[in-house]
């Protein structure tokens, strides 16, 4: 059966030259870069090249850089790390928004039960923060904001220049979860008025279980990982040599070709929801409505409500059909859960039950488009006829 992978805000496939890249060093000699050694010294140079690289890419300092495990571990870190430090200066207020990603909601969480007092700002019916709210919450005790920039369920961009210039006109310091925009949507660091950024590998075509967390220079920041003093003391432990060789391979992959993919992607998406139309209008007339904001947001997501249609039954015989898509973030996706995000948004009952994400890139074709259309459209026929 042919498989049609729709689920890259999920995970990227990994780029050819990615893999090439971290094989030379995962079959090369031993490599530690924290080792006085020749070897400890050849593996300090690779990490200091893929910093140098990866900096270069963002328009920061490579000492602006911290490698992780992760998105994951990079919003744990700055949101954890920024809200310890601000709280020494008596700010223990943080800022976030209901449609971000768990790893900083939960996050949130657990600082709210450690005694931190914490605002979800709410979003309007595309996912959009608004800035008159977000400026109004402001506190005098308030530390840090964290907004994410694409939100990974439904592609919506945030303005995330405007609440930076909020916060540093306030002394508030701004986080933003990158992990989905860094793809497609270029900006230099050095221009944003953002303090720490968080990245990961795995939506860009790199490894999985590899980041990194932009922390400005002057940033009042607690680590939160003990040990060793790598990464300037900023997060102990040994470097993931390989993992950070394939995360700077596949940057400069993107980022040499971002406008292309922007532009490509777009039409791919654009393509998708014509193409899923013309198909649909004969089966039995079902509506679909896209979910998210048209004119903000990434290229590559179209979450789309088929009215009347449960989204688990949508995803189970997608599945049967070889289309991978997703109910929203991966970890919502594995159980019955409505998405927050969707929720967060106030969208009606039957928009809210029947939302799958479909989300492109590397490797996707018209072709393949076409062919998955048609699919659905016998998919929802079947489905119709049975209820
Ligand atoms: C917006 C956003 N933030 C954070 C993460 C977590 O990143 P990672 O899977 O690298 O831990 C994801 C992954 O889906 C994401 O989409």
């Amino acid at each position: 059966m042919k498989k049609y992978y729709f689920d890259h805000a999920a995970t990227t496939p990994m780029h050819p030259d990615v893999a090439a890249a971290m094989l030379e060093v995962m079959t090369g000699p031993a490599s530690n870069p924290s080792s006085m050694h020749a070897f400890g010294r050849e593996a300090k140079q690779k990490v200091n090249k893929a910093r140098d690289l990866i900096a270069a890419a963002l328009g920061c300092k490579p000492s602006e850089l911290i490698f992780t495990s992760g998105g994951t571990e990079s919003d744990n870190a700055a949101i954890i790390g920024a809200a310890a430090a601000m709280k020494k200066q008596g700010k223990t207020h943080i800022i976030t928004s209901s449609a971000e990603h768990h790893a900083v909601i939960h996050t949130c969480e657990a600082l709210a039960e450690a005694g931190y007092e914490v605002t979800y700002l709410p979003v309007d019916h595309t996912g959009r923060v608004s800035i008159e709210e977000l400026a109004a919450a402001i506190k005098p005790h308030t530390g840090l904001i964290s907004i994410m920039h694409g939100n990974n369920e439904v592609g919506t961009l945030q303005p995330i220049e405007e609440i930076g210039g909020i916060a540093r006109a306030n002394g508030v310091l701004f986080h933003v979860d990158a992990v989905q925009s860094f793809g497609t949507i270029p900006y230099r660091l050095s221009e944003l008025p953002v303090d720490l950024m968080s990245f990961s590998a795995h939506k860009i075509n790199g490894p999985q279980g590899v980041g990194a967390l932009y922390l400005a220079n002057g940033t009042p920041f607690e680590p939160i990982a003990h040990g060793g003093s790598q990464e300037r003391k900023r997060r102990a432990g040994t470097e993931n040599v390989a993992g950070i060789t394939g995360f700077a391979k596949a940057v400069e992959i993107c980022v040499n070709n971002r406008e292309n993919k922007k532009l490509s992607l777009s039409k791919l998406r654009t393509e998708w929801l014509d193409k899923l139309k013309a198909a649909l209008s004969g089966a039995n007339g079902t509506e679909i409505v896209v979910n998210g904001n048209a004119e903000h947001r990434l290229p590559n997501i179209a979450n789309i409500s088929f009215i009347g249609i449960d989204t688990e039954t949508m995803l189970m015989n997608l599945d049967m059909a070889g289309i991978a898509a997703s109910s929203g973030s991966a970890c919502t996706s594995g159980s019955l859960e409505r998405s927050h995000v969707l929720k967060a948004m106030n969208l009606s009952e039957e928009r809210l039950n029947s939302a799958v994400r479909f989300s492109f890139g590397l490797g996707n074709t018209v072709e393949e488009l076409e062919d998955a259309a048609r699919t659905i459209a016998t998919i929802v026929e079947r489905i119709r006829t049975n209820q």
